[in-house]
């Protein structure tokens, strides 16, 4: 829940693109609020950025926490989309931001799937992607980022397997400043969805390596050859069999783990 609601009418707009953004000090999850906004019938382009969330939400249910002013955390209602482009929304949030980074603090990074960014295996940011339904129909698309900025925005038992920007690229971030070079290279992005997979490839750090897939009815080890249409994630598992992988956790493998 949020302390105070957030209101579209406080929203200031980025130059050059479509979003408007409205920043809170605090919230529960800023896609809970965007969620929220939209059935309400906030417009696309409503973005919602906070220094801390109580009840941040990362994928396959799991917990994101940070520590106050420690992260990019963000939410951004994104223009209804044809469905079969549904898929490269967050391929288009992460290469958006990666560019950001790149350009801001000289920073390259990769794509680790299904969603994660990432600077030499360790998550620098990680990516929530979720709809509004209604009769039978989704209504609106909430794309979630959250970014460490600092190294306070990472958990203790995390340390070992992400980085924040500072750390990683010896600059200090500009939280605003990287909204707002995100929200200008999304705006672009989003224009040229057909485009996506191919980036998206081009700056995975998954195909080609030796995966685990971890899923809830048991693991699956083999390389990573191929992303699919869907946004899966082809592997072709040690017995020669090739797999799609739809919904997962991978774990890059070193050679050593073979
Ligand atoms: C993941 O890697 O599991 C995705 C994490 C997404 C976290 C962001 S922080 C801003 C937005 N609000 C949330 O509750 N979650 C997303």
């Amino acid at each position: 829940m949020t302390l105070s609601p957030p209101n579209p009418s406080d929203a200031r707009t980025v130059p050059g693109t479509r979003f408007r953004v409205v920043s809170v000090p605090e919230t529960g999850s800023t896609n809970s609020d965007l969620l929220a906004a939209a059935q309400a019938g906030a417009e696309p382009g409503l973005v919602i950025v906070t220094d801390y969330q109580t009840a941040g939400r990362g994928r396959l249910d799991r917990r994101w926490s940070s520590a106050p002013g420690s992260s990019l955390l963000v939410s951004i209602l994104v223009p209804p989309v044809a469905p079969s482009d549904m898929v490269h929304l967050v391929g288009a949030a992460a290469l958006a931001l990666g560019d950001a980074l790149e350009a801001l603090c000289g920073l390259s990074t990769q794509i680790k799937w299904p969603n994660d960014i990432v600077v030499d295996d360790r998550k620098l940011a990680g990516i929530l992607s979720e709809t509004c339904v209604g009769g039978g129909d989704v209504q609106a698309v909430v794309v979630g980022i959250g970014c460490n900025l600092t190294p306070e925005a990472i958990p203790a038992e995390l340390r070992d397997l992400a980085v924040d920007v500072a750390t990683a690229s010896g600059q200090r971030c500009d939280r605003d400043a990287l909204l707002d070079a995100l929200l200008r290279r999304l705006d672009v992005r989003l224009d040229a969805l057909q485009i996506v997979a191919a980036d998206v490839a081009a700056r995975s750090a998954t195909l080609g390596r030796r995966v685990l897939v971890e899923q809830t009815h048991g693991s699956l080890a083999g390389v990573a050859t191929g992303l699919t249409a869907n946004g899966g994630l082809l592997v072709t598992a040690d017995d020669g069999s090739e797999a799609e992988v739809v919904v997962g956790d991978v774990v890059h493998l070193r050679h050593r783990d073979r």
